[in-house]
């Protein structure tokens, strides 16, 4: 880019060397970011790993989606201690009027959370299992919980509104979407200007962490897959036992 900006600029004469400066800095960064946002594709490998679906993105396979029948393990006692949910959502610092999607919600273990600090705002619980979003039904009608909205996506698509969310929520979700870019996508239009993604994954860096590989992701990794849609990492927050709490604004 510094090459291609001095050929450009070195054309001009001094008085228009600022102006010449100012387009051709514009024109490069408009082409870079168009040249970024495209998908770098899928390669399809039959040699896979005992949890991947021998699809890989960026580098890395995709694992395979955990079925609705293991929906109990996602509510076990002992999540309370290796997962800290309600910390966890604590560190989303939401205003009460926010619209949060919950994207690969589950069994809503986090949406119930959030919908409580969100009271004049709602929860999109948004799920491609139409069985998960059973569950979060039956439990809405339980508690008695009415800001939380199942949304039944597709395995491309989280069925979202353009520019209708503050703020996004994926909890040991993304690395089992078999077509993440255009699930990012998809959340990158969804969200208002200034929205935020939180990206909990287990930590791929740390061999200490008991979960198959493929089930982990690396800072590194994600920040790549992120950067691609112009996404700007604001933070990680590093108080979880096993996963890391990533933050990306748009
Ligand atoms: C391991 S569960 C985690 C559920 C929840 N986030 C939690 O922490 O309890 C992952 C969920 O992501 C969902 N999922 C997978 N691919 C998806 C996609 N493309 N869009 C939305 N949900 C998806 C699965 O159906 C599953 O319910």
């Amino acid at each position: 880019m510094a090459q291609a900006l001095r050929s450009i600029v070195g054309r001009a004469s001094a008085p228009h060397k600022f102006a010449a400066l100012l387009v051709a800095f514009l024109t490069l960064s408009a082409s870079s970011f168009a040249f970024a946002a495209e998908n770098p594709g899928y390669i399809e490998d039959p040699s896979r790993q005992t949890t991947g679906i021998g699809k890989f993105y960026m580098g890395r396979e995709i694992s395979f989606v955990m079925g609705h029948q293991a929906a109990g393990w996602l509510n076990r006692p002992g999540r309370i201690q290796e997962e800290m949910p309600d910390e966890v959502v604590a560190n989303m610092t939401l205003r009460p009027d926010e619209v949060v999607a919950d994207i690969g919600a589950g069994s809503g273990y986090f949406s119930f959370r959030i919908a409580k600090l969100v009271p004049q705002g709602k929860v999109m619980a948004v799920d491609i299992q139409p069985e998960m979003l059973d569950i979060i039904e039956a439990r809405k009608a339980e508690d008695g919980v009415s800001n939380i909205e199942g949304v039944k996506g597709e395995i491309d698509d989280p069925n979202l509104p353009a520019e209708s969310i503050d703020a996004a929520i994926m909890v040991d979700a993304y690395h089992e979407f078999s077509h993440p870019y255009e699930m990012i996508d998809g959340i990158y239009k969804a969200l208002r200007p200034g929205g935020r993604i939180f990206l909990l994954e287990y930590r791929g860096e740390d061999r200490s962490v008991p979960i198959r590989p493929l089930h982990k992701m690396t800072q590194e990794q994600v920040k790549k897959e992120m950067a691609i849609f112009g996404l700007t990492h604001t933070e990680t927050l590093d108080f979880l036992p096993w996963q890391h709490m990533m933050v990306f604004t748009k």
